[in-house]
């Protein structure tokens, strides 16, 4: 009854918004991990905010569950949707305006990519301070609605930091927020910060205006080996300093030879951790970079100054992703720790973790510059949440974060009272309820959900309950 006057609903916003070909929805409800899988009764693909609104205030009335949806790149079920719900794809609100450049600036709908939006920044010489792996399929929506971080946090932080403005697609406001290129507006709270990192629980993005740095003429990009871990993390606290850094990621052996098989490369070093260090500057760079590799004495190091060259080495790093998912279905668990317990954390998984957990392949990897450790381990099964929960544990005894930047999502949210405390679970449902009191938008996502257990652990494996 109520899908039917949702769908009545639809079709009288416009014919062309919703669809329940299952060809088109199937490829759309796994995790791209495939860790889980999921299922929606239809896909709405809005093409401006005034359908959007509209969307969700008939979803409001119907009482209809939406999952929400940008580039489906989460890696933690945040996108998947599940039962008899409607899967709501921001793909068709894809336009970007021209970049402010007084403001440094530029404003783009929820469903453009970064690669777009980077694109349309580019003939004026600027970027998005915020870049990773997935910035082909990641789309602006998703990355507010996850805070993302990337590769670059350690020189200009992540989304929430980036953002001047948001439009919020509210359940019980509608549309709210603006998009004025203000630097400074201190009238309340900032809803483009509560947005960021709400996982798409209190609204639906609608369109962001996003900061914008200069893309910088000179840069270098070393590869730098190092015989443990212990060493790599001195090595990166000294080049932490060096102002010019704009990455410092760390690899270690397992991933590196993973990547290597699935390249088809041989290595460019041996080693037994890696740093991979980018330096970007307006000024030449050389002396610089040569003062710093001098100070942290590197075991060995291979450095590149042309854009082949800086592509290649960073090809080590940005292809563990899909490396890893070649070699199986992973438990992927984003941790941030004090940079100070990274070499204890990273210790613990290497010794007493591995010997409990013999069966299973550890792949680490991260933003050591953020102290964000990935912790891939593959071989569990993909229902089982009891890996999960003993690396993600550890890091919160050590009083890290069980989501740096991926995100809570469905796989993680039975583990949020790791991190949150009973009184701050309370606030945050309020907050909820505040936004979206009848709660359709993406319930068991980041919260657990009143409306029914949807957490993986009672899930048969590979499939959400
Ligand atoms: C990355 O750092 O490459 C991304 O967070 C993706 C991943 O963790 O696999
Ligand atoms: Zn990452």
């Amino acid at each position: 009854m109520a899908l039917a006057r949702f769908f009545r609903s639809c079709e009288e916003i416009s014919p062309r918004l919703l669809t329940r070909d299952r060809e088109i929805i199937a490829p759309l409800c796994s995790d791209w991990t495939r860790r889980v899988a999921g299922g929606a009764a239809a896909l709405v693909r809005p093409s401006t905010e005034e359908e959007l609104a509209a969307v969700v205030e008939a979803a409001v009335q119907a009482d209809v569950q939406l999952h929400l949806q940008g580039g489906n790149t989460s890696l933690v079920a945040g996108a998947t949707p599940f039962g008899d719900s409607v899967l709501l794809s921001t793909a068709r609100l894809r336009s970007i305006a021209d970049p402010d450049l007084p403001s440094l600036s530029i404003t783009a709908e929820a469903g453009a990519t970064a690669a777009e939006v980077n694109a349309a920044l580019a003939p004026r010489h600027l970027k998005l301070g915020v870049d990773l792996a997935s910035r082909e399929s990641a789309t602006i929506g998703g990355m507010v609605a996850t805070n993302a971080g990337g590769i670059h946090v350690v020189r200009y932080g992540s989304m929430r930091t980036q953002l001047l403005g948001i439009r919020l697609v509210t359940p019980a406001h509608g549309a709210i927020g603006r998009l004025s290129p203000l630097y400074k507006d201190n009238t309340g709270p900032d809803l483009a910060a509560i947005a960021a990192g709400s996982e798409g629980l209190l609204g639906v993005v609608a369109s962001a205006a996003i900061k914008a740095v200069p893309i910088l003429e000179h840069s270098v990009v070393a590869l730098l080996s190092f015989p443990s871990f212990a060493a790599v993390a001195e090595a990166a606290r000294r080049i932490r300093l060096s102002p010019v850094v704009s990455a410092l990621e760390f690899m270690t052996a397992p991933g590196m030879d993973l990547v290597s098989r699935h390249l088809g490369r041989s290595l460019p070093l041996v080693g037994e951790v890696f740093l991979l260090v980018e330096f970007e500057s307006a000024f030449q760079l050389l002396d610089h970079v040569a003062e710093v590799l001098e100070d942290v004495a590197p075991a060995t190091s291979a450095l590149a100054f042309d854009a082949r060259g800086k592509a290649e080495l960073w090809r080590w790093r940005e292809a563990h992703t899909e490396a890893i998912a070649r070699a199986g279905i992973a438990h992927k668990m984003d941790v941030s720790l004090p940079i100070t317990d990274l070499v204890e954390f990273v210790e613990w998984i290497e010794g007493a973790f591995a010997a409990d957990h013999r069966s299973l392949d550890a792949y680490l990897f991260g933003h050591l510059g953020d102290g964000n450790v990935h912790v891939n381990l593959i071989g569990a099964e993909p229902g089982d949440l009891g890996p999960d929960e003993a690396v993600l544990a550890k890091a919160a005894s050590m009083g890290g974060s069980i989501s740096a930047e991926h995100g809570i999502g469905r796989i993680k949210a039975p583990l949020v009272h790791l991190v949150r405390t009973p009184s701050e679970i309370a606030a945050l449902y309020a907050l909820k309820d505040a936004f979206d009191p009848g709660g359709i938008l993406n319930p068991g996502v980041l919260l657990p959900s009143p409306r029914g257990g949807h957490a993986i652990a009672n899930a048969a494996p590979g499939r959400l309950a």
